[in-house]
């Protein structure tokens, strides 16, 4: 697969960066990143399109590490977020903490999605690997105690301004980067975040816990389920930058 120059990079994560060329995006994974892991985050985005979740197709192309992907016209929420707290005028939010409220909006999406017949892993199931044996037996009882008490949802687990894009037809949000989703209980995606937030900025955490959080009292989750989720993603999260 090669592209004749005229593509442009308009994304980058931790393992690949993303390209818009000829009208789709490419996402090019790093040559070192394991093919299995490419084939499961194609699993993961059919399933998401059978939800009804984020109509972005992906496609094979002839270089196993190069995703070809249906292009978003549109801006990440970081951005919008970023210029509006710079004072800039921006349509999609009246306020930060507005951008905050449309995180909450995108919990909900998903936890409500109706996943009968869809194949996610479950968080319990998966959530100890790589670790230490000592920290996986601190962990999967914890989720597995959670679990029992509050049921599961689909929880997307890795929620955060960058995977959040606002389509410029203003066709409402759309969420990507579906890797990490699991079947687990809800408060682990609220956890995820949080852990994810703290890493930013202490005033991103102050406007999560004040604009996002309270939706917990009306899931039911209590104080200390909440600070067990954020162990339980505390430890998985230290995995990953491992
Ligand atoms: N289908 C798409 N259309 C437009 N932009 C995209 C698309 N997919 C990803 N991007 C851009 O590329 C960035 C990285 O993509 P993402 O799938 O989140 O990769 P990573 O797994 O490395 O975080 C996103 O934050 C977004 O800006
Ligand atoms: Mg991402």
């Amino acid at each position: 697969m090669l592209f004749d120059g005229t593509e442009i990079l308009i994304g980058k994560g931790a393992q690949a960066e993303v390209f818009l060329y000829k009208g789709f995006a490419y996402k090019v994974y790093k040559e070192t990143y394991p093919a299995e892991w490419i084939s499961f985050e194609k699993k993961q985005q059919r399933e998401v399109n059978k939800a009804g979740l984020c109509p972005v197709r992906y496609y094979d192309t002839d270089d196993p590490h190069i995703i070809r992907m249906d292009y978003i016209n549109g801006v990440m929420l970081e951005k919008i977020v970023n210029d509006c707290a710079a004072g800039k005028e921006v349509d999609e939010i009246a306020d930060v903490p507005d951008g905050f409220r449309m995180l909450s909006k995108a919990f909900k999406f998903v936890h409500k999605a109706d996943i009968r017949g869809l194949d996610f892993p479950r968080f319990s199931e998966t959530a100890g690997m790589g670790l230490s044996k000592e920290n996986a037996e601190k962990i999967i009882p914890v989720i597995e105690r959670i679990s029992a008490k509050t049921g599961e949802c689909l929880c997307h687990l890795d929620m955060h301004f960058l995977n959040i894009m606002i389509p410029k037809d203003k066709s409402g949000f759309k969420i990507i980067d579906w890797m990490n989703a699991r079947i687990a209980p809800a408060v682990f995606d609220y956890a995820r975040t949080y852990v994810v937030l703290k890493e930013v900025s202490e005033e991103a955490l102050n406007l999560y816990e004040a604009t996002v959080l309270p939706d917990l009292k009306e899931l039911r989750i209590s104080e200390p389920d909440f600070s067990d989720a954020v162990e339980v993603c505390s430890i998985v999260r230290a995995r990953e930058k491992a």
